[in-house]
C-alpha cells in the first residue's frame, strides 16, 4: 500500500535526498521554506521514480509555520505514516561568552521546537497510518563540543533526549527515532564551512571521506523499514565519533 510520507526541509541535502529515495510507490509531502525551485526540483525526481509529490511551505522558526505545515498536510490525507523531521540547520555561530536569548530562541525554535511541535501535531494522523513512526534529524554536534556551534548541538541534543520520552510515550503504536548525521556534504555547510574545514573534518574521519546526503538517507529508510526499533539514535559519521 502506498505510503504517506512527510519530510520536512525536503527542498535540498539530506531531505531532499530522503524523499527521492522513499519516493517509489508513495505520496510524499515535501516541505521547504524557502528553496522554492529547488524543492520543484525534488518533487520532479520524486515523480520520475514513481512517487506523487506534494510541496508544502512553511517557515519553522514558529509556532505559526508548524501550525501550516500540519494543516495543509491534513487537509490533503487523512493519516500519515512517517513523518521525517529533518529541517534544521545551525542558523547562527556564537561564543559561549556572547550568547544572546534572540538567537538561542531561533536556533531552538528551528531545530527542536518544530520537531516537538509537528511529532505532537502529526500524533493523530500517525495513529491511523500502517506502522507509523517518527525519524528525527540530530547532529554530531550533540555528541562532542563544536566551538561557536555550542547552541546548535544543544538544540540537536535535546531533539535526542525527545525522541527517546516520545518513543516510550507513543509505544506501542507509534516508533519514534532519530539519526545522527557527522559532517555530511549538503548546502549547510556551504554556508557555515569554509573547504579547509571541510578537508580538515575528511582527514580526522575515520573512512577518510565526508559524508553524502544518501548515507544518512539509508539510515532513515532503515528506521522506517524496521519495526522493532523506536528510541533510537543511530550515528552516520564514518568514524568521527564513535559511542
Ligand atoms: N550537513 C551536515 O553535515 C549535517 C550534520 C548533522 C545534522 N544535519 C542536519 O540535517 C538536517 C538537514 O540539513 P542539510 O545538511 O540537508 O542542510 P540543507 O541542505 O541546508 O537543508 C536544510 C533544510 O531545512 C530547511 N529549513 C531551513 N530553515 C528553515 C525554516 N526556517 N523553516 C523551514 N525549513 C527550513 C531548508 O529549507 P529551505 O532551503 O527551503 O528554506 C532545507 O530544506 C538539518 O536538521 C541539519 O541540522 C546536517
Amino acid at each position: 500500500m502506498s505510503k504517506m510520507i512527510v519530510v520536512t526541509g525536503a527542498s535540498t541535502g539530506i531531505g531532499a535526498e530522503t524523499a527521492r529515495l522513499l519516493a517509489e510507490g508513495n505520496n510524499i509531502f515535501i516541505h521547504y521554506n524557502s528553496s522554492r525551485e529547488a524543492a520543484e526540483q525534488t518533487a520532479a525526481e520524486v515523480q520520475e521514480r514513481g512517487g506523487t509529490a506534494h510541496l508544502v511551505q512553511a517557515d519553522l522558526f514558529g509556532e505559526a509555520g508548524c501550525d501550516a505545515l500540519y494543516a495543509e498536510v491534513s487537509v490533503m490525507t487523512n493519516r500519515v505514516d512517517v513523518l521525517v523531521n529533518n529541517a534544521g540547520g545551525l542558523v547562527q555561530r556564537q561564543a559561549v561568552g556572547e550568547l544572546e536569548w534572540g538567537t538561542m530562541e531561533r536556533i531552538f525554535a528551528l531545530n527542536t521546537f518544530s520537531t516537538m511541535l509537528l511529532t505532537s501535531l502529526f500524533v493523530p494522523l500517525l495513529e491511523k497510518g500502517t506502522d507509523p513512526c517518527v525519524v528525527n534529524v540530530t547532529s554530531i554536534a550533540a555528541r562532542h563540543g563544536a566551538p561557536t556551534a555550542t547552541l546548535y548541538g544543544a538544540a540537536k541534543g535535546a531533539i535526542d533526549s525527545f525522541t527517546r520520552g516520545a518513543a516510550a510515550e507513543l509505544a506501542p503504536k507509534i516508533r519514534v527515532n532519530a539519526v545522527a548525521p557527522g559532517v555530511i556534504d549538503t548546502p549547510f555547510h556551504e554556508r557555515y564551512s569554509t573547504p579547509e574545514r571541510m578537508e580538515k573534518f575528511r582527514k580526522s574521519t575515520p573512512l577518510d571521506r565526508n559524508g553524502r546526503p544518501q548515507d544518512v538517507a539509508r539510515a532513515i529508510r532503515f528506521l522506517i523499514e524496521n519495526d522493532f526499533i523506536t528510541g533510537e539514535t543511530i550515528d552516520i559519521n564514518g568514524g568521527l565519533f564513535m559511542r
